[in-house]
Formats: C-alpha cells, sequence, structure tokens
C-alpha cells in the first residue's frame, strides 16, 4: 500500500471565488448535474473527508446518494458508502452531526490535547485517533492509507482545502464554478497562507456540468508528467476485476497539454488494454489517425505491451501506427502473462520513452492480486 492515498480535494465555488455566503444557512453552490457528478466521485472514493468546521455549520451526510452507485460498490466487495473523516484541534463536535450516523465507518482525527474530551463527547460514535501535537495531515493521510484508504476525497472547508494545497499533499482539485457572485468579503474562500502558496497546477479538463464550469487541475509534485501519470494510475482502479489481466489505466495528452482521451483495461470490451482503448476513442469517425497523435505523449500505468495473447495487435503496434512520439510509463510488465519488451520495442520503434519507477508501486498495488501468481517458467 503506497505511502499516503490518492487526494483529491472537490469544491464548489461563485464565480467570484467564495465558497460560502456569510449567512448561518447552508449554501448549495452546485446544480443537480454537479451533485450527481459529485455524488459519482464519493463513488470511486474510499473516504470523504471534511474539517470539523464544515461538519459544524454544514452537518452534511456525506453519503452516496444514488443507490446504484452503492450496489456497484457492493458489488466489488467494498462498503455501500466510503468512510467518513473528519479533523479537530478543540474536539469540539456533536455526536447527534448527521457525520456520526450509522451507515458509514466514521473516522475522527483529534490533536492529543482534546483526546480526552473528545472521547467523553463521542463515546463510541467513531474511531478516534490520535493525531499529535499539533494535529498532523501526513500522519492523518499515512494512517487512511494504513486502513485501506487508497483515494480520498477532500469535501471542504476552506481551511482545510487550504492546508491540503499549501503542504502539497493533493493530486487533483476538482473545481466547480457557479455562474453567480457573492460578493461579501465576510464570506469564506480558500484558506491559504499567503502568496507562493504551491507551484502552477496542470489544467487536465474543463467542461460543463450544467450550469457550473468544472475545472479539473492536477497538483502534486513532480510537474506534469509525473501528474499525468498519477492520473493514469488512478483509473486502472476503475477497469472492472480481473485474475488474468491486468488493470491499467493510459492518459493521452496533447502539444499544447490538452487531454485528448483516457482509458482503463476492459473498458469497453473484456480483453480492452489502456491505451487501445483511448486509441479506439480517438480513431472513431476518423478516417486515420488523429493528426494531434503526432505530437502527442502517452501516459500508461504499465508499459505497453509488446506481445499478447489475447488479440493480434500489441499496445506498441497501436502506438507506433498511430504516430504517437512519446510514452510515459511507472511499472515495468512482470513475466507473468507475456515476456513483451515493450519499453525496448518502442524506443527501437523511434519513440521516446521515460519511465517513472517511484510510481511503480502505486501501479503495482492495484494488481497485487496478481503477483503471487508463479511467472511463466519461474520454478
Ligand atoms: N463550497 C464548497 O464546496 C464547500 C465545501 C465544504 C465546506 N464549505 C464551506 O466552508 C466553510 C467551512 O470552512 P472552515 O475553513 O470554516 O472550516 P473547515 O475547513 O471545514 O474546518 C476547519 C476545522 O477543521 C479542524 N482542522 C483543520 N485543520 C486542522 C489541523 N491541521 N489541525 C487540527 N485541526 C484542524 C479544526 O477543527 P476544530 O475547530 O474542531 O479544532 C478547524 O477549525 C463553511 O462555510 C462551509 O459551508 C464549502
Amino acid at each position: 500500500m503506497p505511502s499516503r492515498p490518492y487526494v483529491l480535494l472537490s469544491c464548489a465555488t461563485s464565480a467570484d471565488g467564495y465558497l460560502d455566503d456569510a449567512t448561518p444557512r447552508r449554501l448549495i453552490l452546485s446544480g443537480p448535474a454537479d451533485l450527481d457528478r459529485v455524488d459519482e466521485l464519493r463513488a470511486g472514493c474510499d473516504a470523504i473527508l471534511v474539517g470539523a468546521r464544515t461538519v459544524r455549520t454544514d452537518n452534511p451526510r456525506l453519503l452516496i446518494r444514488d443507490p446504484r452507485r452503492s450496489a456497484r460498490r457492493v458489488a466489488r466487495g467494498l462498503p455501500a458508502h466510503p468512510a467518513r473523516v473528519t479533523l479537530t484541534a478543540t474536539g469540539h463536535l456533536d455526536r447527534q452531526a448527521r457525520f456520526f450516523a450509522p451507515g458509514a465507518l466514521r473516522l475522527v482525527y483529534c490533536a492529543t490535547p482534546a483526546l480526552t474530551a473528545a472521547r467523553a463527547r463521542l463515546g463510541d460514535s467513531a474511531v478516534l485517533i490520535d493525531a499529535g501535537d499539533p494535529l498532523s495531515p501526513d500522519f492523518m493521510l499515512s494512517d487512511l492509507a494504513e486502513r485501506g484508504v487508497a483515494r480520498a476525497l477532500v469535501e471542504g472547508g476552506a481551511r482545510v482545502l487550504g492546508e491540503f494545497l499549501a503542504a502539497d499533499l493533493a493530486d487533483e482539485l476538482n473545481l466547480a464554478v457557479a455562474p453567480f457572485f457573492i460578493a461579501d468579503p465576510a464570506a469564506p474562500r480558500l484558506d491559504l497562507p499567503g502568496p507562493g502558496t504551491g507551484g502552477p497546477m496542470t489544467l487536465a479538463e474543463t467542461r460543463r456540468v450544467g450550469e457550473v464550469a468544472l475545472l479539473r487541475y492536477l497538483l502534486g509534485p513532480g510537474g506534469p508528467d509525473h501528474r499525468f501519470l498519477r492520473w493514469a494510475v488512478e483509473l486502472s482502479r476503475q477497469c472492472p476485476p480481473s485474475d488474468s489481466a491486468f488493470s491499467v489505466g493510459a492518459v493521452v495528452v496533447g502539444e499544447d497539454g490538452e487531454v485528448l482521451a483516457t482509458g482503463f483495461s476492459r473498458e469497453q470490451e473484456d480483453h480492452d488494454h489502456a491505451e487501445e482503448v483511448a486509441l479506439r476513442k480517438l480513431a472513431q469517425g476518423q478516417p486515420g489517425p488523429d493528426p494531434r497523435l503526432r505530437h502527442a505523449t502517452i501516459y500508461s500505468s504499465l508499459v505497453p505491451c509488446g506481445a499478447r495473447a489475447s488479440r493480434p495487435v500489441t499496445c506498441v503496434g497501436h502506438i507506433v501506427a498511430a504516430g504517437i512520439p512519446r510514452v510515459v510509463f511507472a511499472w515495468r510488465e512482470p513475466r507473468l502473462f507475456t515476456d513483451g519488451e515493450g519499453a525496448e520495442q518502442l524506443r527501437a520503434a523511434g519513440v521516446a520513452v521515460t519511465e517513472l519507477p517511484d510510481l511503480a508501486e502505486r501501479a503495482c498495488a492495484i494488481n497485487a492480486h496478481l503477483l503471487s501468481r508463479t511467472p511463466p517458467g519461474a520454478s
């Protein structure tokens, strides 16, 4: 298990950047379509985290609304709802809050000095965890990873989002911008420590979701190559499970940083490879390869296959045929299913290949169930 989960920050703001208005009533900035998008995000996560003040002021349920999404999680052996997580320095939490309602695991990370008072207040309504003095978000994330949380959705509020951004603890920010202004300096905005916080983000997507504009940024260490590759690794989590094939994610990025297509193993058909799916999406309705591919990079969590039993054309073959000049991957294929030397074949075909082995552990963890198999030829 990697040392911390993939951390996705999600929030909605007004067009002038406010997260709420200054009144005590809860303001919902998203419309129905955007709330549904967030519901889908929740369904793909192991934990939803909000700050203690959001628990107190908004009293959110933090549940998946659509029962079909919960049913799909259960079918995959997951709890119906992600764990609910909060952090507090004071321990001022009310066990009657919806956060503590049954239906999902509740985790409260509490600074040491407030632990006894918090225990008295919360009793057995949540798992209370001593998170140090001062409370350490780093500790919290590594503890979540140890508890099996691979993907955490941070939904606010202003301080928690700001802290994660400032400490470079986030992999992605999904910012939904609502079509109205709040124009009240007393209302909360992202609470960042000051000028110069964080480096520039990598814009991966802009999309209209009902009346809301969704901006999807990639963050985290290492610049665009690492960020797009981390995203490809995350996509591999969406693969339908298999005992006989790897789960892989792929992202195709154009010269100007525009994401042209994404894919993951078995996304459309049983034997699909991630790169093949992404390229198929781009080929739809086109007489030949998309001309943008001549300057594109394909990011793949596993090295593209150079030998394949299930279909005649390997991913190396698809990439070379499409004219893609650059491949970035995380994990070298262990010799479980084929002996394909994908990276070497790509290089021999004139494709520039970059390996980012520091992300291999993440890509590999998603396939851990396959690795107990005996490789062909091994004694
Ligand atoms: N638009 C959106 O998408 C969205 C989403 C969520 C929330 N919101 C809004 O955001 C506002 C709330 O934001 P907020 O900044 O006031 O509060 P917040 O970020 O929700 O919570 C802050 C609290 O979390 C605890 N905390 C955070 N970092 C900590 C650390 N490093 N160590 C110890 N404790 C820590 C503290 O709890 P204690 O005080 O208990 O010590 C702190 O007061 C509300 O207006 C809410 O409506 C908007």
